[in-house]
């Protein structure tokens, strides 16, 4: 009898942080290597939400909090929704778990039974489908094509929709392709939606602040009124606050669900740290000035990265509306040789080329479910994506 669950062959280790895993091992080994495959802005976290977190220790905020968080963090996260998204949630609406990760898991344990199905765009997020497998769910994929601006339309998600849909799960800004929809086209999704009473929306809004050319930002429930009570959303400190380490992230929606993801909470983690909900109030609470500005940086780095792909022999590279990733096709790369005879099959064989030929560390398409293309993370310093973007450009004018 093997000592391992018959679950874990459902799922696998999330191939981005297998990568980050890699890129640590080639330096520890002495080898120079630019990653480009981690999801996380590179800024520190702003001072005033440093300063409040030594505040809390100083205070002795050192020990349990509710499961769901501690009142103040709830009422901030709650003043939030008013303020952003003009959404009306009371405390007992709200629950903050250990990353908005912690927060999507605990929704699929929560909810799902087996067999239920969850409605995906792709190309998604890594840990999607796996949560759902992990909850004994079955995802359904639903593909935005590039030349949709690899969003999907509202036919395809009424396709996708069976009597056994338990949730579409939303998420926009993207990660991986940045793809953000409008408004109007977020309305078309809905519009389906209301059709199917029986599915429940999961939306991770949590590239909600990284937006670019005054793309006007919306979220599900604002959209239709109609859907708040069968909407879950979903946020974060980690990518607007630059705290990933962090590991804040929150959820709201009806009370009887989120009483039902605290209870998952408090058999497995209990709550997030009680130090990092102290830092996430004055986040939320404190100045946000830096947003603009950290914005201002990424937009440049997704232009100088775009412009400098779409130079490279053989690639395309939309320009996305948020999030700080792009998803350029590698499709006039597959069939080709590389200089050393080793044929490219698909698009791990072509980011393998890349760590091996030039030490650019990117994720390949198929690790999000949309083949061939593949995601860079330009959270990283200008110098740096040059340096990355020429010497990509240099191992596709090698290929033959
Ligand atoms: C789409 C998406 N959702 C959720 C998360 C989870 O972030 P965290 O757990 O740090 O809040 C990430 C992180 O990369 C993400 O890209």
């Amino acid at each position: 009898m093997s000592i391992l669950a018959t679950r874990m062959s459902r799922i696998k280790p999330s191939p981005t942080n297998a990568l980050t895993g890699k890129v640590a091992e080639m330096r520890a080994a002495g080898i120079e290597v630019i990653g480009l495959g981690a999801g996380e802005p590179d800024f520190d976290t702003p001072d005033h939400i440093k300063a409040a977190a030594k505040a809390a220790i100083d205070r002795g905020e050192t020990k349990y909090t509710p499961v769901p968080g501690t009142i103040a963090l709830r009422k901030a996260i709650s003043a939030k929704f008013k303020r952003e998204n003009r959404l009306d949630y009371s405390i007992d609406q709200i629950t903050v778990g250990t990353g908005g990760k912690q927060v999507l898991y605990n929704a699929m344990m929560a909810t799902l039974d087996a067999g239920d199905q969850v409605v995906i765009p792709a190309p998604y997020w890594v840990s999607y489908p796996d949560m759902v497998r992990l909850a004994e769910g079955t995802p359904v994929f639903v593909a935005g094509r590039e030349e949709n601006g690899f969003k999907i339309l509202p036919e395809e998600l009424e396709a996708a929709i069976t009597p056994k849909t338990k949730w579409f799960l939303f998420n926009s800004p993207s990660n991986p392709t940045g793809a953000a929809y409008t408004r109007a086209e977020l309305k078309g999704l809905t519009d389906v939606l209301k059709r199917h009473p029986h599915v429940w929306i999961m939306t991770d809004d949590i590239y909600e602040h990284v937006i670019y050319d005054g793309f006007e930002f919306s979220t599900v429930a604002e959209v239709e009124p109609a859907l708040y009570e069968r909407t879950l959303t979903i946020n974060g400190a980690s990518k607007a606050y630059s705290m990933t380490g962090w590991r804040i992230g929150y959820g709201a929606g009806p009370a009887q669900l989120i009483k039902a993801m605290n209870i998952v909470q408090s058999q497995s983690t209990t709550h997030a740290s009680s130090i990092s909900q102290a830092a996430a109030v004055a986040g939320l609470e404190g100045p946000q000035d830096f947003i603009p500005r950290h914005n201002a940086l990424f937009q440049e780095r997704r232009d100088l990265v775009v412009s400098m792909l779409n130079r490279a022999d053989g690639l395309g590279c939309r320009t996305p509306e948020g999030a700080f990733y792009v998803y350029p096709s590698c499709a006039g790369m597959i069939g080709k040789q590389t200089p050393d005879g080793t044929a490219i099959a698909d698009d791990t064989d072509f980011v393998g080329y890349l760590l091996d030929a030039e030490r650019v560390a990117v994720v390949q398409g198929a690790a999000f479910g949309l083949s061939p293309y593949f995601r860079i993370s330009y959270a990283e310093s200008t110098e740096l994506l040059t340096e990355a973007c020429g010497r990509i450009q240099r191992a596709c004018a090698a290929l033959r």
